[in-house]
């Protein structure tokens, strides 16, 4: 498949106006995207777990204007105007506009809210952009595009999604998600994000996730200027290959359900993640002294107690705790009385595995 089979043929029917509300959620990678080419593809595949509670609402009302040179829209965040969210709309436009050729034809307005602070550090491009991807999809099938089956849909949403941000492709339906080619997975694509294929064992049911947060400040370092550092990266193209690996891997430990292996691949990517965010030239570091305080207390908390819990990072310094279901209750114990002290206010937000945005149109 090219990306010529996302450019719409025909729209049968005229608009002058309407409106569509969407929620999508986040999700949490376990095999990293870290590395893309021109286009938003990505250097490798990865595979996150979607969640259930961090979510984006967005509503996208139109109307037909006058000339059609120029984008139009206006950006509101829990009912507050929100240019310098802007840009990066702006380029999503660009980017989609030959797939969605009615984007000039109307004025937008764009108002979003989420289930989570958005002051958190938790990055809400994922969810914000699945969101506006989603409901730009029931615009064009109200123009009465051809061929708008459900699989086309939700194709199509990841399509655009992943040209908005790439993980953001990880978040339309499905409660394990797959983006990038792999060998070993057949019908996986650089082009948009597709539900695991295999078996996931009942050990990962209801897997939850407590996202700790130790610094909610914005980004010193933005995910795409991350994603750039990796051309010329003296470990790029070996890290492109250990993720290939260790997607293999997880493909049996999903099938088997064996927690220690998934503890080994999901914390080693965590940590490759931000070696390469150290390694790169310039390098950074987005970790915090809390962030090692956590990892710390959750090995030696394994020690003591033969607890499947661990840990991921995205590109800040936030801990993601991850643990099965059957031990929702003593690592919540666990993270109350010796996590949250390393957690900015002590905040923290618990979520678990979840279905995916394409059961919400509100
Ligand atoms: C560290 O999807 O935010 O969370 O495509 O430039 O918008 P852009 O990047 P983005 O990168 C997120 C990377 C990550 C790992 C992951 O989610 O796979």
């Amino acid at each position: 498949m090219t990306e010529e089979h996302f450019i719409p043929k025909t729209y049968s029917k005229t608009l002058e106006n309407g409106s569509f509300t969407w929620s999508s959620p986040s999700n949490i990678a376990l095999v990293k995207y870290w590395g893309k080419k021109e286009h938003q593809i990505p250097e490798n595949p990865s595979v996150s777990f979607t969640l259930d509670y961090c979510k984006t609402t967005t509503t996208l009302s139109f109307s037909k204007k006058e000339n059609n040179d120029t984008f139009s829209f206006d950006v509101f965040l829990e009912n507050e105007q929100k240019d310098d969210f802007k840009p990066k709309i702006e380029t999503f436009f660009k980017r989609i506009e030959s797939y969605m050729p009615f984007l000039k034809d109307y004025h937008f307005k764009i108002e979003t809210s989420n289930s989570f602070p958005h002051s958190s550090g938790i990055a809400s491009s994922a969810s914000g952009m699945s969101a506006l991807a989603l409901c730009l999809m029931s615009v064009e099938q109200s123009l009465g595009e051809v061929e708008v089956t459900e699989a086309y849909f939700n194709q199509k949403a990841s399509f655009l999604s992943r040209l908005g941000s790439g993980s953001a492709c990880r978040s339309i339906e499905g409660d394990v998600i797959v983006w990038g080619t792999h060998q070993e997975i057949d019908g996986s694509s650089d082009f948009f994000g597709i539900k695991y294929p295999f078996d996931v064992h009942q050990n990962f049911k209801n897997y939850q996730d407590s996202i700790l947060l130790v610094d909610k400040g914005e980004k010193q370092v933005s995910s795409t200027v991350g994603h750039n550092l990796m051309h010329d990266h003296p470990f790029a193209e070996r890290r492109f290959e250990q993720a290939h690996e260790n997607m293999s891997k997880l493909i049996s430990i999903f099938k088997t359900g064996d927690l220690d292996a998934f503890i080994k691949i999901v914390e080693s990517e965590a940590l490759t993640l931000h070696a390469m965010m150290m390694t790169s030239m310039p390098y950074f570091i987005l970790m915090k002294p809390n962030t090692l305080e956590i990892i710390n207390k959750i090995w030696a908390y394994r020690i003591e107690t033969n607890s499947k819990v661990c840990f991921t990072l995205d590109a800040g310094a936030n801990v993601h705790v991850l643990y099965p279901e059957s031990e929702k209750e003593s690592v919540m114990e666990f993270i109350k009385n010796e996590l949250v002290t390393h957690c900015q206010n002590e905040h923290y937000i618990s979520d678990q595995i979840g279905f995916g945005a394409n059961q919400i149109q509100l």
